[in-house]
């Protein structure tokens, strides 16, 4: 019988996944598979980059990054975007990976999913932040696949799945009560039942630590192992530290100085998304020039300064396509509202999670926030615990070979 154009295209597509996800097109969560074409907003964008004034010179000169974004910084990057970027071309880098979307729970879940070959590989997790999405991983995801060996020798690789937060780029914005925890519960339903797996790992930076240690301490039967290079809860300043006798390294004295700066001078956008996204939002939804004055500072000033040479690619085209991403799925207000629907999303008191799975955990030099073995040892049950002395608050784009090193090491304490 001949099929009309668009079902033998929607059969074509179904084989070409079949091995992926064999309950595609029957499963109640309408699994189907996806590909980014946000190219029709890109004309209209370029437009707005390009009538954006802004000042010749700067009012303060002199006082360099120390009060928010540069004048140079915006205008260099604002150059390039107009000369140089192209989104097509970034478009389909990011095509090249398998993107699917689910309806759970009515809401629209995007996510990347990457097989291994291995069918011992373990299903892994990767969960973003914010002002971060699925593009943090992308430097990771094919080397988590292919086999390897941990530091013992065993053998590992990885079914890697890789979702957009609710109200970030491609998933939909989820109602306004709504937590991290029940984010949690909608990647758990993803994981066993959109994606047939009984247990998995998690791993979470920044906001996606919210859900992440969510899974890892309310759904312990399924989430396994976690690793975490974040942690949802305040870090300690010098002073606390002290009264519990904790002592630090020269390294972790300076780490701990990045978060005293952070916490005194770096922590405004923090107030400002937990209590008044609406106004941000709309102020900047329209201005993708407003966007990247906004988000770019928190790349720039949250990497490490050595940020887009040696194994880093958060380069200035990094961030450009970062922001266009937001920017073109119109998910800058929503993106925001995580902070003010999860007030609560950096907890004060250190309690520890529910689970006896192994928790790893691994620091960066230049991340915005520290915590030392004796505080992660507090929140559930580490197992290991690394520090890198390159990289800052986005290690799968400026250290990915120490973060994949470190993942790998899931399989030295996965059991299930
Ligand atoms: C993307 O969408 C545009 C219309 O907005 C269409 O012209 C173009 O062919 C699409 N590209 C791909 C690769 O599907
Ligand atoms: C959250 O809001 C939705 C409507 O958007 C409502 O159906 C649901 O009951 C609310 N949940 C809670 C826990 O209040
Ligand atoms: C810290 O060390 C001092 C001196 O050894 C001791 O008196 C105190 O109880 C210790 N405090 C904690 C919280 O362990
Ligand atoms: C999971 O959590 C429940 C509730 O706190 C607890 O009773 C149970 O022992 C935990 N299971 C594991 C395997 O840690």
């Amino acid at each position: 019988m001949f099929l009309p154009f668009s079902r033998y295209l929607a059969f074509a597509l179904l084989s070409i996944h079949e091995t992926v996800c064999t309950e595609l097109g029957t499963s109640p969560f309408n699994l189907r598979p996806f590909s980014i074409n946000l190219s029709s907003g890109v004309r209209t964008m370029l437009n707005k980059i390009k009538t954006t004034e802004l000042p010749h010179f700067p009012e303060y000169p002199g006082v360099g990054s120390s009060f928010g974004i540069d004048l140079n910084t915006l205008k260099s990057l604002r150059k390039e975007w107009l000369t140089s970027f192209d989104w097509g071309k970034e478009q389909d880098s990011m095509n090249q990976f398998n993107h699917f979307e689910a309806t759970i729970e009515d809401l629209t879940i995007h996510f990347i999913h990457e097989k291994s070959s291995d069918p011992d590989a373990i299903p892994l997790l990767l969960l973003h932040g914010w002002p971060g999405s699925f593009l943090e991983f992308l430097p990771v995801i094919d080397q988590l696949v292919q086999t390897a060996t941990t530091s013992l020798g065993k053998s590992i690789s990885f079914d890697v799945i890789v979702p957009s937060l609710p109200g970030f780029v491609f998933s939909s914005p989820p109602p306004a009560n709504w937590t991290v925890h029940d984010t949690a519960r909608v990647f758990n339903t993803l994981m066993t039942d959109v994606l047939g797996y009984s247990t998995f790992a998690v791993h979470g930076t920044d906001f996606g630590v919210g859900p992440g240690y969510a899974l890892y301490d309310e759904f312990n039967k399924t989430t396994r192992a976690a690793h975490f290079v974040f942690l949802p809860f305040y870090p300690l300043k010098p002073d606390a530290l002290q009264a519990l006798n904790i002592t630090l390294s020269p390294l972790e004295k300076f780490e701990e100085q990045e978060f005293i700066q952070w916490d005194s001078s770096g922590s405004g956008y923090f107030l400002e998304q937990s209590t008044k996204p609406n106004t941000l939002g709309l102020a900047l939804y329209d201005t993708p020039v407003g966007q990247l004055a906004w988000i770019g500072e928190k790349f720039i000033s949250w990497s490490d300064p050595h940020a887009g040479t040696g194994g880093s690619v958060l380069d200035s085209n990094e961030i450009l396509r970062s922001v266009s991403l937001y920017y073109l799925t119109r998910s800058f207000i929503s993106s925001l509202y995580i902070y003010a629907q999860n007030p609560h999303g950096f907890a004060t008191e250190y309690t520890k999670a529910h689970t006896n799975a192994p928790m790893l955990f691994s620091a960066f030099k230049y991340n915005v926030a520290f915590w030392p073995p004796a505080l992660a040892e507090k929140v559930g049950n580490l197992v290991l615990y690394r520090n890198h002395e390159s990289g800052g608050h986005f290690p799968g784009l400026e250290n990915p070979s120490a973060l994949i090193e470190d993942l790998r090491e899931i399989g030295t304490y996965w059991t299930t």
